[in-house]
């Protein structure tokens, strides 16, 4: 049997605010049930799952480096990060690790400096739109794309 997947999940700035942060946006769920959630879903889907939210750019990039050799996957919700950071993408192409691109909002609609990610173009794919279930629909494409692709 081959050993079980690990997925690193990344959560940006002010996501810690969840519940709490236009939840008109955002929706009510607080991180820590959205955390929760991820938690259930990587039981159905047979696969582990480490979250981590930082407000800092450089401790997601840390973590990004840190990722490598250590999780299959990651899953990143860059926050405010998607549109600015070119460190935080120049970080996923270092380590190589397949990537999913997650937003609560679908960014396309709302303000134009939204519509443009640096994760795009190093992501494997991005989900925008679904409130929460962005994560667990984001988890299992990533999971299917993982065992699709094994490593060699
Ligand atoms: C977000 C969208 C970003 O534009 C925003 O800055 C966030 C959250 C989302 O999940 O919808 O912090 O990534």
């Amino acid at each position: 049997m081959s050993a079980q997947i690990s997925v690193l999940v990344l959560h940006g700035p002010n996501l810690n605010l969840l519940g709490l942060r236009e939840p008109q946006i955002y929706g009510s769920l607080t991180l820590q049930e959205i955390d929760s959630l991820l938690l259930t879903e990587s039981v159905v889907l047979g696969v582990s799952v480490v979250t981590q939210q930082s407000n800092q750019e450089g401790t997601l990039i840390d973590a990004i480096h840190s990722s490598y050799q250590q999780y299959q996957g990651i899953l990143i919700n860059a926050g405010a990060y998607t549109h600015t950071s070119v460190a935080i993408a120049d970080a996923l192409k270092a380590v190589r690790i397949p990537t999913v691109e997650v937003h609560l909002s679908n960014i396309y609609q709302r303000e134009s400096f939204r519509h443009h990610s640096y994760i795009a173009p190093v992501a494997i794919g991005q989900i925008s739109g679904f409130g929460a279930q962005s994560y667990c629909l984001g988890l299992r494409a990533l999971v299917g794309y993982l065992r699709d692709n094994p490593k060699l």
